[in-house]
């Protein structure tokens, strides 16, 4: 399937991996890549610039087709060396970057004369128009379904999608909620040029992440995700657990008085016990109201390949027949 999405970034398929903390690293974006779709390598879970150099070298040694790195740009008190990380990006001749969180524009210059496609993931329209207008290339439109963090709008893709098509002229792809062929169709129907997910591929065999996170996926219905952090105005939607209780609670107790100080130990670094350890209670993780629709822990091959043969059985066996 040829669309303007695989055009931009030399990829057969048009499946994106979203930068995933902790799950994006080498073998996993390899993975995707090999597969026909574009992996990406999440940034800032390599701790310095130097340490992301060596993660692309790794990702470039088990494939030789295009893969991206995400660079999130989170608010926070000290900032990671962005410079350094974009600049490692351009020294290691990756060629696609997905930027998320702030306004990339301070970074666009250097990464354009580099040659580096960037696609923006934004949950509005008005922040896609903007990431169009300052230069970015796509957009990765993420619903209110998504894991991770939906922003405070609350658009599900069914209505965020055909909005972005109204309004943007640079290929976006549907982001949040995506986990088969039949969603990719309903994608491209909606006016998107391709597919971006990331729990479905977080149950993968090659996702670097210990087995207790796939099969909690897997467990997982598109009942059991909860959106924390509300009050700070950093949405975010995780799997229920027993710290996202915690969390929940503390949220109810103090009201519009939380500060970030007080839920530390159900979000802060819990990241690696829980993709490496597999403490599934240790806090709270992104995890997508997909999960409902993941019943399985396939290579990406047979994901990827799985997903288009049931896209193409679609178009020809069923929408074509309707078109009489
Ligand atoms: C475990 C996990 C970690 C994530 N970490 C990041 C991140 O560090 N940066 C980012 O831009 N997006 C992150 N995301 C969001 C994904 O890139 C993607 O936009 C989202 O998962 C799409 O929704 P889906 O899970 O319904 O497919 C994360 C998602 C998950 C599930």
């Amino acid at each position: 399937m040829k669309t303007r999405i695989t055009d931009l970034f030399g990829i057969q398929h048009p499946i994106l991996q979203g930068g995933m903390h902790f799950v994006g690293l080498a073998e996993m974006a390899a993975a995707v890549s090999n597969a026909g779709g574009l992996g990406i390598i999440t940034g800032l879970t390599q701790r310095t610039p130097e340490a992301l150099a060596k993660e692309i070298a790794r990702c470039r040694d088990m494939t030789d087709k295009p893969f991206g790195v995400n660079l999130t740009f989170l608010p926070s008190v000290t900032p990671p060396d962005y410079p350094g990380y974009v600049k490692a990006i351009i020294d290691s001749g990756v060629k696609a970057v997905e930027t998320a969180g702030n306004n990339p524009q301070k970074w666009l210059p250097a990464l354009k004369d580099a040659g580096i496609k960037v696609i923006h993931k934004c949950t509005s329209v008005r922040h896609s128009l903007k990431a169009e207008a300052i230069g970015c290339d796509a957009v990765s439109v993420d619903g209110f379904e998504c894991g991770g963090h939906p922003g405070e709008d609350d658009v599900p893709n069914f209505v965020l999608l055909p909005r972005a098509a109204e309004e943007l002229k640079i290929p976006f792809v549907a982001s949040g909620g995506v986990a088969n062929g039949r969603q990719l169709v309903a994608a491209l129907a909606l006016g998107a040029d391709g597919i971006n997910m990331g729990t479905r591929f977080i149950a993968t065999q090659e996702a670097p992440v210990h087995q207790n996170v796939k099969n909690a996926i897997v467990a997982a219905s598109e009942l059991d995700t909860r959106l924390v952090m509300r009050p700070l105005r950093n949405t975010e939607r995780v799997l229920a657990n027993a710290a996202v209780d915690r969390l929940l609670q503390k949220e109810r107790d103090l009201g519009p008085n939380m500060k970030f100080e007080d839920i530390i130990g159900e979000v802060a670094g819990v990241y690696p016990r829980i993709m490496q350890e597999g403490d599934m209670d240790a806090g709270a993780w992104s995890c997508g109201m997909v999960a409902g629709l993941i019943h399985d822990i396939p290579t990406c091959k047979e994901l990827i390949d799985g997903i288009m043969a049931e896209a193409h059985d679609i178009i020809r066996n069923r929408l074509d027949r309707l078109d009489a």
